[in-house]
């Protein structure tokens, strides 16, 4: 719907054979003079979903696999050492009735032992990153009737190498559980390690929540997350954060669901559940992937914070994943769920005086978080999603009108079979009922991006906002594990974002999904940041992601190519933007054909503009060139200068290239 089909876009694969020539000259006309409308502060954010050990093994940077002994195999991640232990003297014990968050532990037997003699390793989540001179804390609950036993830790390297160790005393006795901490540091860096826990001495002690984080984690918090990998996001200045997910709002059944309340407070009482893309892609099974929410919506929230970007949390409707179990919550049972999100507002912007303003407090932040929009449902269809929606709109507006209320659209306006008549229903109906914010989502072929960079031309001006939730070009085709984060990709990203923006009057927010990928522990692929333990790189369509972000600009600025706007002629697609608070056009040309290409740019009605601007181009030779872990930046931005003549900048639009020209008035 609202699509003109773009014909021109059909040139685009035969204009990617084309030879590398320069064509003759093409003239852009800005016009400075006529800003057409506002772009948001939210235009281009985050979206961040616990995929592809996103979260446990990505961005949380705890390093030990099951420290609580509460997957489904209760010892998975970690190995029996030493031949002294017995059948029984190291046991995992459930003790639901007394804490059904966090049920199980081990008791550990130890009769005369010497270190060496009986332990266990923990494997890490694909092995464990340690960085040379880097100090590390761990962390354990104990409890005994006396002491007796004493722990060594050891950080050993692939080859069980010692790289490291610490001894740590258990003093206290008694029926409560105690915290024994230790600090060590590694002599050397290694990128799969493991962490070894030797019981020395005599008696009977119970082990719970055993933990080793890295010190240089993200604003130096104990227990925190990944700096390398949260940099990455902070660099972007995202305007939001989405978070969090996803199909992992709605779970594969409504036990699976993400419930918030779950994922705050003290970690060692968040109820550990698993992650439904353990078992989702038959291709991709991810056996020991759960979520133990040591990453929950307090540090969400404070991510956000950080960052400066607006938070945005997306809660469950009251339906789990439809391509999955589908399971509905009965209309008269929806209370409870439409109560988690009135408690969520409450938790994020109530004051300390209020139940969950306070809860906020007890975790270190008695400010509120600003919280302005919430998302009702991920990628949720049908008269069922809309019945359960009304509900939430109603309780959620009475008492919070000024709360900004995003709704699903369903999960792709070209899905088979749902759309186009599921996406149309979804559309015309949230527009009826006079919703806020859409959300639309698109993996689709390149093709289909540069066909699309109109898409928004002729959206409604008026009624509900856009927001492009999740979004990203498959070089092959959706859930392949073929699918490449190729210089193609981007470039068809690039030049739909140009539509974006264009139309960022009524195009609000936009995210590229999924975030984070960890090399040997995805699921899903593409994905615009890829890590192992140690390291991270960006993408192209990182790149292209942040270029945007950093280029923003505040006024939308007509742009055009012969009168018209330019989505594909010549394989060209191009928006422009004004920057009032530094006093800036800026300028985004697209080129997606292996062809240089002139391009003339005229900034009509522009007053006074520097003799030379800043030019920053994202270009490949070959469309299937992508960025690795050990070639982190074969496709990476590159900035120089460009000469402005009065009104006039002369741009060579490389082939296949990303062009932002930025210019001061
Ligand atoms: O981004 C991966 C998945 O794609 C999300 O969880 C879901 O919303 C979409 O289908």
């Amino acid at each position: 719907m609202h699509m003109k089909k773009q014909i021109l876009s059909l040139c685009v694969g035969a204009a990617l054979l084309a030879p590398h020539f320069a064509t003759a000259q093409k003239t852009l006309q800005v016009a400075v003079n006529a800003p057409k409308g506002d772009i948001q502060p939210t235009m281009w954010g985050v979206f961040f979903e616990d995929i592809n050990m996103g979260a446990d093994g990505g961005i949380y940077a705890e390093l030990v696999k099951n420290r609580s002994f509460e997957f489904f195999k209760p010892m998975m991640g970690w190995t029996v050492l030493g031949n002294k232990a017995t059948e029984g003297d190291l046991l995992v014990v459930n003790r639901y009735a007394e804490k059904p968050s966090n049920p199980r532990f081990l008791r550990a037997t130890v009769r005369n032992a010497a270190k060496g003699e009986m332990g266990l390793v923990n494997e890490g989540f694909k092995g464990m990153g340690f960085k040379k001179d880097l100090r590390y804390d761990f962390s354990v609950l104990y409890r005994q009737a006396a002491p007796g036993v004493k722990l060594h830790v050891e950080l050993v390297d692939s080859t069980s190498k010692v790289i490291g160790s610490t001894v740590v005393a258990l003093p206290k006795s008694g029926e409560a559980w105690e915290k024994a901490t230790a600090s060590l540091t590694a002599t050397a860096t290694v990128p799969k390690g493991r962490m070894n826990l030797w019981l020395e001495g005599s008696g009977r002690v119970d082990l719970d929540m055993i933990s080793l984080f890295p010190t240089d984690t993200w604003k130096g918090r104990p227990g925190g997350m990944r700096a390398d990998m949260i940099q990455m996001l902070a660099d972007m200045k995202p305007g939001f954060l989405r978070f969090p997910g996803g199909c992992i709002v709605e779970g594969y059944d409504l036990s699976q669901r993400y419930q918030w309340k779950n994922t705050i407070g003290p970690v060692e009482d968040r109820q550990l559940i698993i992650n439904r893309w353990n078992f989702e892609f038959a291709h991709r099974p991810a056996p020991d992937y759960f979520q133990t929410f040591g990453l929950g919506f307090f540090e969400y929230f404070q991510l956000a914070e950080d960052m400066g970007a607006e938070p945005m949390p997306i809660l469950n409707a009251g339906m789990a994943c439809q391509f999955n179990s589908a399971e509905l919550v009965p209309l008269d049972e929806l209370d409870p769920f439409v109560q988690d999100a009135l408690d969520l507002i409450e938790f994020a912007n109530g004051d300390t005086t209020t139940r969950w303003g306070r809860e906020r407090a007890k975790m270190g932040h008695p400010a509120p978080f600003h919280l302005k929009m919430l998302g009702i449902g991920n990628e949720n269809w049908g008269p069922q999603y809309i019945e359960r929606l009304k509900v939430f709109t109603k309780a959620i507006k009475e008492k919070y009108p000024d709360m900004v209320l995003i709704t699903s659209s369903g999960t792709d306006p070209d899905f088979k079979p749902f759309s186009p008549e599921g996406f149309n229903y979804l559309d015309t109906t949230l527009r009826t009922m006079k919703a806020d914010v859409i959300d639309e989502h698109f993996y689709r072929t390149p093709d289909w991006f540069f066909a699309n960079a109109n898409r928004y031309d002729n959206y409604p001006r008026n009624g509900p906002k856009i927001f492009a939730g999740e979004y990203a070009a498959q070089s092959d085709k959706p859930v392949s594990i073929r699918n490449k984060n190729n210089m193609q990709t981007a470039l068809a990203e690039a030049a739909f974002m140009t539509g974006m923006e264009r139309n960022a009057d009524v195009v609000n927010m936009a995210s590229y999904a999924p975030l984070f990928a960890h090399s040997e522990g995805w699921q899903w692929t593409p994905d615009m940041i890829w890590v192992d333990n140690l390291r991270a790189f960006g993408t192209p369509n990182y790149y292209v992601q942040k270029l945007y972000s950093l280029n923003r600009g505040n006024k939308i600025l007509p742009v055009t190519l012969d009168k018209e706007n330019v989505a594909g002629q010549d394989s060209l697609y191009a928006s422009a933007v004004l920057d009032t608070k530094t006093n800036e056009v800026i300028v985004k040309l697209v080129n997606a054909s292996g062809k240089a290409q002139d391009v003339a740019l005229n900034l009509q009605g522009a007053k006074k503009l520097a003799a030379q601007g800043k030019l920053t181009v994202l270009q490949a030779s070959d469309l299937n060139m992508v960025n690795t872990l050990n070639d982190p930046m074969a496709l990476a931005p590159k900035e120089s200068t460009i000469a402005v003549k009065g009104k006039n900048v002369k741009l060579a639009a490389q082939p296949y290239s990303f062009s932002i020209v930025r210019i001061k008035m």
